[in-house]
């Protein structure tokens, strides 16, 4: 049998193009057709190559129609590659539909932590009686934790302090982390004329660590200065404040005692919401039915001084709680620690 010429053999390459694409059935298929004319070892590419067994004339025309037949195979593609498209559209269409009722999957949504809940509930009491919101610093000097609120230089007062001290920049220039949020009362009266009527909450450290003391935790100290300011309006301020947190029922007291910075100074203690005195081994009341949640008393006049207020004409009252005490009473959690464990089982149970 006589060899094909490559004109015959183009012919025949140009018959099978349509019929080719109309059978792929997907993608890989139109592209391995694709392939089968137009690849690098496509009949298109190979057929191209018998050229030189042509007569010189007719070498242009027959390059002309491998051409033709190429467009013609992408012509192809392009009509076989829209089939497939319309065909996937028409399957999906006719098949069973989408059950868009079913829930979607909710990502868990943090919140906000316990002592945090608190202390907002707190600042929002404080603020519907009147009162601003002020912020300190953390790291303080210590003429602001202690010396400007009356602290004697190795007052023992100052030991239940035993604090944190940093590097500073001059011997004289003793730096700390704040104790308690009274600095932050210094700062106020410093840097405002009376009268001044703020609550200041934040983050305090000590060198303690056990079911209820942390090395850092949260107080809000409160204080109020004006021409005439008595004990009865800083009572009667507690009293306001803690019926409104605990309700209207819940028993409180107050117990004389030491703050250099005050004078008169007292405590003042909430019947324990955990035991309500029922438990002598009650971890949090550690059974005395009572649970310390804040010093407070009238101003000192020293620190009056200390912070150019005129204690002849100025009284006031301030008083300092510990945020993460009223959080356990609260929510009825024994330990501290569990605050601050920050396991979210825990915490997502309050
Ligand atoms: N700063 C005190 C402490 O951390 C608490 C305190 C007591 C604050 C009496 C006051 C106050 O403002 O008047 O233990």
């Amino acid at each position: 049998m006589a060899q094909e010429t490559p004109i015959e053999e183009l012919d025949a390459i140009a018959r099978g193009v349509d019929e080719a694409f109309a059978a792929a059935r997907d993608d890989n298929e139109l592209r391995q057709v694709t392939a089968r004319f137009s690849g690098r070892e496509g009949s298109l590419t190979r057929v191209m190559k018998r050229i030189p067994e042509l007569p010189g004339a007719e070498r242009k025309s027959f390059g002309q129609r491998v051409n033709e037949v190429k467009g013609r195979v992408e012509r192809a593609l392009a009509t076989a590659a829209e089939r497939l498209r319309s065909e996937a559209r028409a399957k999906e269409l006719a098949g069973p539909a989408i059950d868009i009722t079913l829930p979607g999957r909710r990502p868990r949504l943090g919140r906000v932590h316990p002592i945090m809940r608190t202390l907002h509930e707190i600042i929002d009491v404080f603020s519907s009686l009147g009162f601003d919101v002020a912020e300190g610093p953390e790291v303080d000097h210590a003429e602001n934790n202690f010396d400007r609120l009356g602290f004697p230089p190795d007052h023992p007062a100052m030991d239940m302090h035993d604090s944190f001290f940093l590097p500073s920049r001059t011997p004289s220039d003793r730096v700390l982390l704040r104790t308690h949020t009274s600095t932050v009362q210094v700062r106020e009266m410093l840097s405002h004329p009376p009268p001044v009527q703020v609550v200041m909450p934040g983050a305090v450290f000590r060198r303690d660590d056990d079911a209820t003391h942390s090395p850092m935790f949260f107080q809000l100290e409160g204080l109020m200065v004006d021409e005439d300011i008595t004990l009865a309006h800083l009572r009667g301020v507690l009293e306001a404040f803690l019926h409104r947190l605990f309700g209207a029922n819940v028993k409180t007291r107050f117990r004389a005692s030491y703050f250099p910075f005050v004078e008169p100074g007292a405590e003042m203690d909430v019947e324990c919401l955990i035991c309500h005195g029922h438990n002598p081994a009650c971890r949090v009341c550690k059974g005395t039915s009572w649970l310390e949640i804040l010093g407070c008393g009238m101003v000192h006049p020293v620190v009056f001084e200390s912070v150019g207020y005129d204690p002849e004409r100025y009284k006031g009252f301030a008083f300092g709680m510990g945020i993460d005490r009223l959080t356990m009473l609260r929510y009825g959690i024994g330990d501290i620690r569990h605050l601050f464990e920050n396991d979210v089982r825990f915490l997502g149970s309050l």
